[in-house]
């Protein structure tokens, strides 16, 4: 595909992937209209820094505030900016704040994306690529786990958002012939990763000498991916999505690592050791994630080509480097 001829959506442009996905398109010379609401979860200043880069990063970049369920707002955007596909990754991001507001998640999450379909065929877009997550997996047994696996468990509002938004992709090509890929992520790391999650906390705390809080005896495991890789991915199954109508891939790094191991590699990086408060699992998290990676092999030629350490010990320099914004964002 020329990316040189696509305007791309991309939804959730502030946010960590969104903002990678974008500096990625702008380089292969696409248009990029980025649209985000600034969901108030975390702190302001990272999207703004976030959308800082995208924009030093060159080429044709236009930035709208903009909710993803006021239909008619996005689908006016896309038809006055020329939009040919989206890449939709604007959600309520985050497993267990999705317990304490199941309608909010609801809204935003399931709302959100019939609403990014509908305009995307009313505007005339060829394709959609859309963040589904590995949490639909919920705790099933087998491992690796493969698109082909039953997920009609999922253990969280989170999790059950993203099935939905699986349904309404898989129904919205059935009605409409509108190509949708829906990728399953698996924990995404690297620079700029979301403060909420993991590695990045353990890296500020470690680094700090604060006490890291680990939820449950440290077995928990979790496939994660460096941003890199996820963003080839995504790029992928914009290109490919057209000879599947509708599909979905897994995009993870296939191999989990567990807790404890997780802390000993970014207490390495960090040079510094980890004092660890150990606290029971919380509800909602899985006890495990890993990718089976053949569908996504064959079919996008995706693989993780960035190990977990190297992958972290970017991470820290980004934060080494971003010492002042992470301070002023509150971590
Ligand atoms: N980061 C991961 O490990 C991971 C794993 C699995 C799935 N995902 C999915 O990938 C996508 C991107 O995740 P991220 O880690 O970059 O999260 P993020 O929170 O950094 O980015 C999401 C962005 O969407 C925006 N947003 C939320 N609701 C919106 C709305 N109604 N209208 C417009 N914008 C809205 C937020 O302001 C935010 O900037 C999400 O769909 C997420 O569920 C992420």
């Amino acid at each position: 595909m020329d990316f040189g001829n696509e305007s791309v959506l991309v939804t959730g442009a502030a946010g960590f992937i969104g903002s990678h996905v974008s500096i990625r398109l702008l380089g292969l010379g696409a248009k990029v209209v980025g649209i985000d609401n600034f969901d108030p979860y975390y702190a302001r200043e990272l999207k703004d820094h976030n959308l800082k880069m995208v924009d030093e990063a060159g080429g044709d970049f236009v930035f709208k505030q903009m909710d993803i369920c006021d239909t008619q707002s996005l689908e006016s955007l896309m038809k006055a900016e020329g939009v040919t596909g989206v890449v939709h990754l604007a959600a309520k991001a985050g497993v267990r704040p999705s317990i304490e507001d199941p309608v909010g998640y609801s809204l935003h999450n399931v709302v959100g994306t019939q609403s990014v379909l509908t305009a995307a065929s009313s505007a005339g877009c060829k394709r959609v690529s859309a963040a589904s997550s590995s949490s639909v997996y919920g705790n099933n047994e087998k491992a690796p786990f493969s698109e082909e696996d039953s997920v009609e468990h999922p253990i969280s509002p989170y999790a059950a958002t993203k099935r939905s938004c699986e349904l309404i992709g898989e129904t919205h090509y059935q009605l409409t012939r509108l190509p949708v890929a829906m990728l399953r992520f698996f924990t995404v790391f690297g620079p700029g990763q979301r403060p909420d999650l993991a590695i990045r906390l353990f890296l500020n705390k470690i680094g700090r000498g604060d006490t890291i809080t680990m939820f449950g005896d440290g077995s928990m495991s979790r496939d994660f991916t460096y941003i890199d890789d996820i963003v080839a991915g995504v790029l992928a199954s914009y290109e490919k999505i057209d000879e599947h109508g509708y599909r979905i891939w897994n995009l993870g790094s296939d191999h989990p690592m567990e807790l404890h191991k997780l802390i000993s590699t970014v207490a390495e990086v960090v040079g510094k050791e980890a004092i660890i408060d150990q606290q029971p699992m919380q509800p909602g998290d899985v006890n495990r994630t890993w990718a089976d990676l053949a569908r996504s092999k064959s079919e996008l030629g995706y693989g993780a080509t960035t190990s977990i350490r190297d992958g972290i010990a970017k991470q820290w320099e980004w934060m080494q480097s971003n010492v002042e914004l992470i301070h002023k964002a509150g971590g």
